[in-house]
């Protein structure tokens, strides 16, 4: 069969040579599961709203029962969907490596469902309830508009990472340290917009990593990576895998 895409030989080489590869991922690798990217417009009742203003920590406060049906209608639309073609070759590029690091901006699980285990959650996780007060990972009566701490009776809020906030502090130090170490990095389905995640690229080729972007539309630092390939993740991905193996 004809490939799909080009993969550049020298990126195959450098994949079959690599001890460490590093991958970032954004929303674009769950686009081909039916969940919606970050920059896409929203549908239905959300469609008035930009996720941008709802996943910050003064819109909860604000209105917190409003961004609590934002994310249980975000959970329920994630919980129906499956992993694609690009998450399972995701996991199973970790078994022909000698080392993968998974960092992922998603907070949808869908890498973990795929068989990706140990991947660095950068931005939490959508099913996770952390106490607004304290911080602490906990769980409330989900019945209830906003659920309650039950250790402090404060709020609840989703266990996501939200705009201006800081990313968990072990995340961005094991995601920092394997961003320096890898021999390559590739960067698959992010708009490469927000920091500190898309700085870890840099971090990669500033250390010497081949630095690789696969995106549909290659994004404003296309001229950074050493090989940009345009294409959907679910189909890059798996010809990835392919031209390994032969
Ligand atoms: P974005 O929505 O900004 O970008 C998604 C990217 O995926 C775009 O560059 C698309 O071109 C690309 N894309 C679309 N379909 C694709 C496909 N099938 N295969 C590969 N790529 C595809 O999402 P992120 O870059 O993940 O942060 O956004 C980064 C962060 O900004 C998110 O984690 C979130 C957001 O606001 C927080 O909530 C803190």
């Amino acid at each position: 069969m004809a490939p799909k895409c080009d993969i550049p030989d020298a990126l195959i080489t450098a994949l079959r040579d690599a001890r460490l590869v590093c991958i970032l991922t954004g929303a674009g690798v769950s686009a081909e599961s039916g969940v919606p990217t970050f920059r896409d417009a929203q549908e239905g009742l959300w469609a008035q709203y930009e996720p941008q203003d709802l996943a910050t920590p003064e819109a909860f406060l604000a209105d917190p029962a409003l961004i609590w049906r934002w994310y249980r209608w975000r959970r329920q639309l994630v919980a129906g969907a499956e992993p694609n073609a690009g998450h399972l070759a995701i996991a199973e590029l970790a078994k022909i490596v000698p080392q993968l690091t998974l960092i992922t901006q998603n907070v949808d699980s869908l890498h973990q469902r795929a068989g990706s285990t140990g991947v660095i959650e950068f931005h939490g996780n959508l099913f996770d309830d952390r106490c607004f007060a304290e911080g602490t990972l906990t769980s409330g009566d989900d019945s209830l508009d906003v659920p309650t701490c039950p250790d402090c009776g404060g709020n609840l809020r989703p266990g996501v990472v939200w705009f201006g906030e800081a990313i968990p502090a072990a995340a961005l130090d094991e995601s920092c340290a394997a961003a320096s170490d890898c021999d390559v990095f590739l960067s698959v389905g992010t708009s490469s917009l927000v920091y500190p995640a898309a700085g870890l690229a840099d971090l990669a080729r500033d250390n010497g990593a081949t630095v690789v972007e696969i995106n549909p539309l290659p994004t404003t630092h296309a001229a950074d990576f050493d090989f940009t390939i345009a294409g959907n993740s679910g189909v890059v991905l798996p010809e990835l895998i392919d031209s390994l193996a032969l």
